[in-house]
Protein backbone atom coordinates (compact mmCIF):
# COMPACT_ATOMS: atom_id res chain seq x y z
CA UNK A 1 0.00 0.00 0.00
CA UNK A 2 1.16 3.31 -0.42
CA UNK A 3 0.05 7.04 0.85
CA UNK A 4 0.82 9.23 -2.03
CA UNK A 5 4.09 7.94 -3.30
CA UNK A 6 5.51 6.95 0.01
CA UNK A 7 5.35 2.80 0.01
CA UNK A 8 4.51 1.39 3.41
CA UNK A 9 5.58 -1.68 5.15
CA UNK A 10 1.92 -3.45 5.43
CA UNK A 11 -1.21 -2.00 6.02
CA UNK A 12 -1.32 -2.29 10.10
CA UNK A 13 -0.90 1.34 11.32
CA UNK A 14 -0.71 2.57 15.01
CA UNK A 15 -3.10 5.14 16.07
CA UNK A 16 -1.68 8.78 16.99
CA UNK A 17 -2.17 9.03 20.68
CA UNK A 18 -1.34 12.46 22.40
CA UNK A 19 0.93 11.19 25.71
CA UNK A 20 1.39 7.77 24.31
CA UNK A 21 2.81 7.84 20.17
CA UNK A 22 5.82 9.50 20.98
CA UNK A 23 9.21 8.70 18.99
CA UNK A 24 10.06 6.09 21.61
CA UNK A 25 6.63 4.37 21.06
CA UNK A 26 5.75 4.70 17.36
CA UNK A 27 9.78 3.46 17.18
CA UNK A 28 8.82 0.23 18.99
CA UNK A 29 5.60 -0.40 17.11
CA UNK A 30 7.67 -0.33 14.10
CA UNK A 31 9.74 -2.63 15.08
CA UNK A 32 7.24 -5.36 16.41
CA UNK A 33 5.29 -5.07 12.90
CA UNK A 34 3.58 -1.62 12.57
CA UNK A 35 4.08 -0.60 9.13
CA UNK A 36 2.82 2.57 9.42
CA UNK A 37 2.74 4.57 13.25
CA UNK A 38 1.27 8.80 12.96
CA UNK A 39 2.82 11.01 15.49
CA UNK A 40 0.93 12.80 18.56
CA UNK A 41 -0.71 16.02 17.40
CA UNK A 42 1.81 18.88 16.69
CA UNK A 43 -0.62 22.17 17.58
CA UNK A 44 -0.73 24.96 14.97
CA UNK A 45 0.12 27.23 17.17
CA UNK A 46 3.69 29.05 16.47
CA UNK A 47 3.95 30.70 20.32
CA UNK A 48 4.34 26.82 21.15
CA UNK A 49 6.54 25.55 18.77
CA UNK A 50 9.43 26.41 21.17
CA UNK A 51 8.20 24.18 23.84
CA UNK A 52 9.71 21.85 24.90
CA UNK A 53 6.60 19.28 25.02
CA UNK A 54 6.37 20.95 21.01
CA UNK A 55 9.14 20.42 19.88
CA UNK A 56 9.48 17.03 21.03
CA UNK A 57 6.86 15.80 19.24
CA UNK A 58 8.66 17.35 16.39
CA UNK A 59 11.37 15.33 16.63
CA UNK A 60 12.53 12.81 14.62
CA UNK A 61 16.17 12.03 15.38
CA UNK A 62 16.62 8.32 13.92
CA UNK A 63 12.69 7.80 13.26
CA UNK A 64 12.37 5.08 10.60
CA UNK A 65 10.51 5.93 7.73
CA UNK A 66 8.42 7.21 6.64
CA UNK A 67 7.94 10.45 9.32
CA UNK A 68 4.14 11.03 9.46
CA UNK A 69 3.07 14.28 11.43
CA UNK A 70 -0.18 14.69 12.84
CA UNK A 71 -1.09 18.40 13.06
CA UNK A 72 -4.14 20.40 15.15
CA UNK A 73 -6.05 23.43 14.75
CA UNK A 74 -8.62 25.35 13.25
CA UNK A 75 -7.64 28.11 11.05
CA UNK A 76 -6.69 27.36 7.62
CA UNK A 77 -3.73 29.73 7.16
CA UNK A 78 -2.21 28.38 10.53
CA UNK A 79 -2.42 24.75 9.53
CA UNK A 80 -0.37 25.54 6.03
CA UNK A 81 2.15 26.99 8.54
CA UNK A 82 2.26 23.83 11.07
CA UNK A 83 2.37 22.01 7.63
CA UNK A 84 5.36 23.68 6.67
CA UNK A 85 6.98 24.08 9.56
CA UNK A 86 7.04 20.39 10.64
CA UNK A 87 8.00 19.17 6.57
CA UNK A 88 11.07 21.70 7.64
CA UNK A 89 11.69 19.27 10.80
CA UNK A 90 11.74 16.08 8.68
CA UNK A 91 7.71 14.96 8.47
CA UNK A 92 7.23 13.46 4.91
CA UNK A 93 3.78 12.65 5.25
CA UNK A 94 1.20 15.62 7.06
CA UNK A 95 -2.07 14.23 9.14
CA UNK A 96 -4.99 16.64 9.86
CA UNK A 97 -6.62 15.86 12.68
CA UNK A 98 -10.30 15.72 12.55
CA UNK A 99 -10.66 12.65 14.92
CA UNK A 100 -9.40 13.62 18.59
CA UNK A 101 -12.23 14.50 20.68
CA UNK A 102 -11.00 16.59 23.15
CA UNK A 103 -8.80 19.97 21.94
CA UNK A 104 -8.76 23.28 22.50
CA UNK A 105 -6.52 25.32 20.21
CA UNK A 106 -6.90 29.51 20.12
CA UNK A 107 -9.68 29.01 22.76
CA UNK A 108 -11.95 26.66 20.05
CA UNK A 109 -12.65 23.30 19.69
CA UNK A 110 -10.45 21.42 16.97
CA UNK A 111 -10.12 17.76 15.96
CA UNK A 112 -13.57 16.30 15.63
CA UNK A 113 -15.10 18.96 16.58
CA UNK A 114 -14.31 20.88 12.90
CA UNK A 115 -16.34 17.83 11.56
CA UNK A 116 -19.56 20.29 12.72
CA UNK A 117 -18.30 22.90 10.44
CA UNK A 118 -17.86 21.51 7.07
CA UNK A 119 -16.76 24.99 5.59
CA UNK A 120 -14.16 25.44 7.77
CA UNK A 121 -12.75 21.61 7.53
CA UNK A 122 -12.19 22.26 3.90
CA UNK A 123 -10.65 25.18 3.74
CA UNK A 124 -8.16 23.56 6.00
CA UNK A 125 -8.04 20.80 4.20
CA UNK A 126 -6.98 22.83 1.52
CA UNK A 127 -4.43 24.90 2.93
CA UNK A 128 -2.77 21.91 4.22
CA UNK A 129 -2.63 20.42 0.98
CA UNK A 130 -1.37 24.22 -0.59
CA UNK A 131 1.70 23.89 1.97
CA UNK A 132 2.00 19.99 0.87
CA UNK A 133 2.26 19.40 -2.78
CA UNK A 134 5.06 21.87 -3.71
CA UNK A 135 7.01 19.86 -1.22
CA UNK A 136 5.72 16.67 -2.51
CA UNK A 137 4.76 15.99 0.83
CA UNK A 138 1.12 13.59 0.74
CA UNK A 139 -1.74 14.86 3.43
CA UNK A 140 -4.04 12.26 5.23
CA UNK A 141 -6.66 13.34 7.28
CA UNK A 142 -7.74 11.56 10.61
CA UNK A 143 -12.08 11.67 11.42
CA UNK A 144 -14.74 10.22 12.99
CA UNK A 145 -17.99 8.81 11.60
CA UNK A 146 -19.59 12.42 12.33
CA UNK A 147 -20.17 15.05 14.74
CA UNK A 148 -23.41 13.19 16.07
CA UNK A 149 -25.52 10.27 15.50
CA UNK A 150 -28.23 12.26 13.50
CA UNK A 151 -25.36 14.06 11.53
CA UNK A 152 -23.01 11.37 10.56
CA UNK A 153 -21.30 13.13 7.64
CA UNK A 154 -17.80 11.11 7.02
CA UNK A 155 -18.80 10.76 3.52
CA UNK A 156 -19.27 13.97 2.69
CA UNK A 157 -16.23 15.39 4.38
CA UNK A 158 -13.91 12.68 2.80
CA UNK A 159 -15.10 12.97 -0.42
CA UNK A 160 -14.94 16.64 0.07
CA UNK A 161 -11.02 16.29 1.10
CA UNK A 162 -10.46 13.34 -1.68
CA UNK A 163 -10.82 16.00 -4.07
CA UNK A 164 -9.14 18.74 -2.58
CA UNK A 165 -5.86 16.40 -2.54
CA UNK A 166 -5.91 13.95 0.47
CA UNK A 167 -4.41 11.14 -0.55
CA UNK A 168 -5.63 8.86 2.68
CA UNK A 169 -8.26 9.09 5.23
CA UNK A 170 -8.29 7.39 8.31
CA UNK A 171 -12.05 6.88 9.95
CA UNK A 172 -12.30 5.83 14.00
CA UNK A 173 -16.50 4.41 14.23
CA UNK A 174 -17.93 6.43 16.21
CA UNK A 175 -19.24 9.92 16.61
CA UNK A 176 -17.44 13.06 18.20
CA UNK A 177 -20.36 13.23 20.77
CA UNK A 178 -19.83 9.51 21.12
CA UNK A 179 -16.38 10.02 22.69
CA UNK A 180 -15.02 6.38 23.71
CA UNK A 181 -18.22 5.60 24.59
CA UNK A 182 -20.30 2.31 23.03
CA UNK A 183 -18.91 -0.03 20.11
CA UNK A 184 -17.38 1.60 17.08
CA UNK A 185 -19.32 0.72 14.22
CA UNK A 186 -18.28 0.06 10.59
CA UNK A 187 -20.81 0.75 8.19
CA UNK A 188 -19.37 4.07 7.97
CA UNK A 189 -16.18 3.20 7.33
CA UNK A 190 -17.23 0.96 4.80
CA UNK A 191 -19.63 3.51 3.30
CA UNK A 192 -16.45 5.96 3.31
CA UNK A 193 -14.43 3.45 1.45
CA UNK A 194 -16.87 2.55 -1.13
CA UNK A 195 -17.06 6.46 -2.01
CA UNK A 196 -13.01 7.01 -2.11
CA UNK A 197 -10.64 5.86 -4.43
CA UNK A 198 -7.94 6.55 -2.27
CA UNK A 199 -7.04 4.35 0.53
CA UNK A 200 -9.00 3.78 3.56
CA UNK A 201 -7.91 3.28 6.55
CA UNK A 202 -10.42 1.34 9.15
CA UNK A 203 -9.88 2.51 13.12
CA UNK A 204 -11.66 1.72 16.38
CA UNK A 205 -11.49 -1.39 19.21
CA UNK A 206 -9.74 -3.84 16.99
CA UNK A 207 -8.29 -5.80 19.85
CA UNK A 208 -7.09 -9.20 18.62
CA UNK A 209 -5.96 -10.81 15.21
CA UNK A 210 -9.71 -12.12 14.48
CA UNK A 211 -11.45 -8.32 15.13
CA UNK A 212 -8.63 -7.04 12.60
CA UNK A 213 -9.55 -9.17 9.78
CA UNK A 214 -13.00 -9.12 10.62
CA UNK A 215 -12.89 -5.27 10.37
CA UNK A 216 -11.21 -5.31 7.04
CA UNK A 217 -13.81 -8.06 6.05
CA UNK A 218 -16.51 -5.49 6.95
CA UNK A 219 -15.35 -2.41 5.75
CA UNK A 220 -13.21 -3.22 2.70
CA UNK A 221 -10.63 -0.83 4.01
CA UNK A 222 -7.16 -0.34 2.75
CA UNK A 223 -5.34 -0.88 5.96
CA UNK A 224 -6.29 -1.16 9.88
CA UNK A 225 -5.35 1.03 12.35
CA UNK A 226 -4.95 0.61 16.21
CA UNK A 227 -4.52 2.60 19.40
CA UNK A 228 -5.64 1.79 22.49
CA UNK A 229 -5.09 -2.40 22.01
CA UNK A 230 -1.31 -1.33 21.43
CA UNK A 231 -0.65 0.02 24.62
CA UNK A 232 1.50 -2.48 26.70
CA UNK A 233 1.18 -4.51 23.94
CA UNK A 234 3.01 -3.16 20.94
CA UNK A 235 3.52 -6.62 19.38
CA UNK A 236 -0.08 -7.01 18.33
CA UNK A 237 0.86 -5.42 15.14
CA UNK A 238 3.03 -8.64 14.49
CA UNK A 239 0.49 -10.80 15.56
CA UNK A 240 -2.23 -9.41 13.11
CA UNK A 241 0.26 -9.33 10.64
CA UNK A 242 1.03 -13.37 11.21
CA UNK A 243 -2.58 -14.12 11.76
CA UNK A 244 -3.71 -12.45 8.40
CA UNK A 245 -0.86 -14.15 6.43
CA UNK A 246 -1.40 -18.01 8.11
CA UNK A 247 -4.64 -17.72 9.70
CA UNK A 248 -2.69 -18.71 13.12
CA UNK A 249 -1.69 -17.53 15.80
CA UNK A 250 1.65 -16.13 16.92
CA UNK A 251 2.32 -18.18 21.06
CA UNK A 252 2.68 -15.16 23.36
CA UNK A 253 5.74 -13.28 24.05
CA UNK A 254 8.72 -14.86 26.14
CA UNK A 255 8.67 -13.12 29.58
CA UNK A 256 12.33 -12.23 28.77
CA UNK A 257 11.71 -10.96 25.22
CA UNK A 258 8.63 -8.95 26.79
CA UNK A 259 11.40 -7.53 29.09
CA UNK A 260 13.76 -6.83 26.60
CA UNK A 261 11.17 -4.92 24.66
CA UNK A 262 10.20 -2.97 27.52
CA UNK A 263 14.04 -1.93 28.74
CA UNK A 264 14.70 -0.92 24.67
CA UNK A 265 11.63 1.12 25.04
CA UNK A 266 12.32 2.73 28.39
CA UNK A 267 16.16 3.38 27.59
CA UNK A 268 14.69 5.47 24.18
CA UNK A 269 12.25 6.77 26.54
CA UNK A 270 14.66 8.36 29.06
CA UNK A 271 16.87 9.37 26.07
CA UNK A 272 13.99 11.65 24.78
CA UNK A 273 12.75 12.92 28.21
CA UNK A 274 15.90 13.13 30.15
CA UNK A 275 15.50 11.56 33.68
CA UNK A 276 12.75 13.68 36.13
CA UNK A 277 9.84 13.95 33.03
CA UNK A 278 11.31 10.34 31.63
CA UNK A 279 10.62 8.75 34.89
CA UNK A 280 7.63 10.49 35.54
CA UNK A 281 6.19 9.61 31.80
CA UNK A 282 7.62 5.96 31.71
CA UNK A 283 5.26 5.38 34.53
CA UNK A 284 2.38 4.97 32.29
CA UNK A 285 4.02 2.47 29.97
CA UNK A 286 5.14 0.43 32.42
CA UNK A 287 1.78 -0.24 34.10
CA UNK A 288 0.29 -0.97 30.58
CA UNK A 289 2.87 -3.30 30.32
CA UNK A 290 2.50 -4.99 33.06
CA UNK A 291 -1.50 -4.77 34.02
CA UNK A 292 -2.73 -8.02 32.52
CA UNK A 293 0.39 -9.92 34.17
CA UNK A 294 -0.34 -11.84 37.19
CA UNK A 295 0.65 -9.03 40.13
CA UNK A 296 0.98 -6.60 37.64
CA UNK A 297 -1.49 -3.76 39.34
CA UNK A 298 0.86 -4.12 42.82
CA UNK A 299 4.00 -3.79 40.89
CA UNK A 300 2.59 -0.58 38.61
CA UNK A 301 1.30 1.11 41.82
CA UNK A 302 5.00 0.89 43.67
CA UNK A 303 6.56 2.37 40.38
CA UNK A 304 5.32 5.75 41.49
CA UNK A 305 7.66 5.38 44.61
CA UNK A 306 10.69 5.67 42.50
CA UNK A 307 11.99 8.37 41.06
CA UNK A 308 15.21 7.55 38.80
CA UNK A 309 16.07 5.74 35.59
CA UNK A 310 18.18 3.08 37.25
CA UNK A 311 15.48 2.45 39.95
CA UNK A 312 12.32 2.17 37.68
CA UNK A 313 15.32 -0.29 35.26
CA UNK A 314 16.33 -2.51 37.80
CA UNK A 315 12.55 -2.96 39.71
CA UNK A 316 11.62 -4.09 35.95
CA UNK A 317 14.48 -6.08 35.69
CA UNK A 318 13.60 -7.81 38.43
CA UNK A 319 9.92 -8.30 38.49
CA UNK A 320 10.24 -9.76 34.85
CA UNK A 321 12.76 -12.02 35.77
CA UNK A 322 10.67 -13.09 38.66
CA UNK A 323 7.58 -14.02 36.70
CA UNK A 324 10.30 -15.51 34.10
CA UNK A 325 10.69 -18.11 36.93
CA UNK A 326 7.29 -18.93 36.81
CA UNK A 327 6.70 -18.48 33.14
CA UNK A 328 8.36 -18.71 29.66
CA UNK A 329 6.00 -17.17 27.80
CA UNK A 330 3.90 -14.22 29.06
CA UNK A 331 0.95 -15.52 30.88
CA UNK A 332 -2.23 -12.87 30.52
CA UNK A 333 -4.37 -12.55 32.76
CA UNK A 334 -7.53 -12.73 31.89
CA UNK A 335 -9.56 -10.26 33.77
CA UNK A 336 -7.15 -7.52 33.39
CA UNK A 337 -6.61 -8.59 29.41
CA UNK A 338 -10.06 -7.82 28.74
CA UNK A 339 -10.45 -4.58 31.26
CA UNK A 340 -11.84 -1.79 29.28
CA UNK A 341 -9.78 -0.08 27.02
CA UNK A 342 -7.88 3.07 28.62
CA UNK A 343 -10.00 6.05 27.69
CA UNK A 344 -8.52 9.73 27.02
CA UNK A 345 -7.56 11.07 29.50
CA UNK A 346 -5.65 13.94 28.35
C1 LIG B 1 -4.74 8.57 25.00
C2 LIG B 1 -5.27 8.83 23.63
C3 LIG B 1 -4.82 9.91 22.91
C4 LIG B 1 -5.31 10.16 21.62
N1 LIG B 1 -4.80 11.20 20.91
C5 LIG B 1 -5.19 11.39 19.62
C6 LIG B 1 -4.59 12.40 18.81
O1 LIG B 1 -3.70 13.14 19.25
N2 LIG B 1 -5.03 12.52 17.54
C7 LIG B 1 -6.01 11.71 17.00
O2 LIG B 1 -6.38 11.86 15.84
N3 LIG B 1 -6.59 10.75 17.75
C8 LIG B 1 -6.18 10.57 19.02
N4 LIG B 1 -6.71 9.54 19.75
C9 LIG B 1 -7.69 8.63 19.10
C10 LIG B 1 -6.99 7.40 18.52
O3 LIG B 1 -6.12 7.76 17.48
C11 LIG B 1 -8.00 6.38 18.00
O4 LIG B 1 -8.75 6.98 16.98
C12 LIG B 1 -8.96 5.89 19.07
O5 LIG B 1 -8.27 5.56 20.27
C13 LIG B 1 -9.75 4.65 18.59
O6 LIG B 1 -8.88 3.59 18.26
P1 LIG B 1 -8.64 2.34 19.28
O7 LIG B 1 -9.99 1.79 19.64
O8 LIG B 1 -7.79 1.39 18.51
O9 LIG B 1 -7.96 2.92 20.50
C14 LIG B 1 -6.27 9.30 21.05
C15 LIG B 1 -6.72 8.21 21.79
C16 LIG B 1 -6.24 7.96 23.06
C17 LIG B 1 -6.74 6.75 23.81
Amino acid sequence: MHIGHIPLANRLFAAPMAGVTDRPFRQLCKRLGAGYAVSEMVTSRKDLWNSLKTSRRANHDGEAAPIAVQIAGTDAQMMGEAAAYNIDRGAQIIDINMGCPAKKVCNKWAGSALMQDEPLALQIVEAVVAACAPRNVPVTLKMRTGWCAAERNAVRIARAAEAAGVAMVAVHGRTREQGYKGDAEYTTIAAVKAALRVPVVANGDITSPEKARDVLAATGADAIMIGRAAQGRPWIFREIAHFLATGEHLPAPEVQQAKRWLLEHLHDHYTLYGEFAGVRSARKHIGWAVRALPGGEAFRASMNLLESCDAQVSAVTDWFDELADAHTLLPLHAAAANEDLVELSA
